[in-house]
């Protein structure tokens, strides 16, 4: 046993949580040497808590307050907060469907990554999938980047394509790019 301190990482999700499942079992390989130090979600029911609890890490749900696409300051300030009490290294943004502004930015300057399931820069906000079949192309993919204060831009840490297949439905492509931010997550962290 050694008493060294890990790099710990604080995840932000809306959604059922698959990445964060994906970077907390990559932790527990020891194939991302750090360890999954809180979970914070903006949806009291959503999955990413339920699946955390089940790996006995620290969930919580942080409600929103009153906007629909960012924190208000309360709730900004409660984020940063969380996130500092649990003295995470890493801000990582798994399917958090909230635009994060300047303070908490400041907070965590540099240390922000998020996962956005299109090669930026085409097709950012949601439903990326959908865009990439509407307009037709034959390749998307998935990307990592660090955060600034637009939606899905900032410097791009890693990228990885998936094709699309003509007898694609929005239910198969999104799974298809799901499996690729599995890998890519993980070792883009
Ligand atoms: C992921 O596919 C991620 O790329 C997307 O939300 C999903 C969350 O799934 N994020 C965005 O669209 C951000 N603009 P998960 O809860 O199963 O990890």
């Amino acid at each position: 046993m050694t008493d060294e301190r890990r790099f710990r990482i604080g995840v932000l999700g809306s959604g059922k949580g698959s990445n964060f499942v994906a970077i907390a079992d990559a932790c527990a390989a020891g194939t991302v040497a750090a360890e999954v130090a809180l979970v914070v979600s903006d949806v009291a029911e959503a999955g990413i808590l339920a699946r955390a609890r089940e790996r006995s890490i620290p969930a919580r749900f942080i409600p929103p307050g009153k906007f629909r696409t960012r924190l208000d300051e309360d709730a900004e300030r409660a984020y940063v907060a969380a996130l500092q009490t649990a003295e995470v290294d890493l801000v990582v943004l798994a399917g958090f469907m909230r635009v994060l502004k300047d303070g908490f930015l400041r907070a965590f300057a540099g240390s922000i990554v998020n996962i956005h399931p299109s090669l930026l820069p085409s097709f950012p906000g949601l439903a990326a999938w959908q865009q990439a079949l509407a307009h037709g192309v034959r390749v998307t993919g998935c990307t990592v980047h660090f955060v600034d204060a637009g939606v899905d831009s900032g410097p791009i840490i890693g990228q990885q394509t998936v094709p699309v297949l003509d007898d694609d439905t929005p239910e198969t492509l999104h799974q298809r790019i799901q499996a690729a931010e599995h890998a890519l997550y993980p070792q883009c962290v």
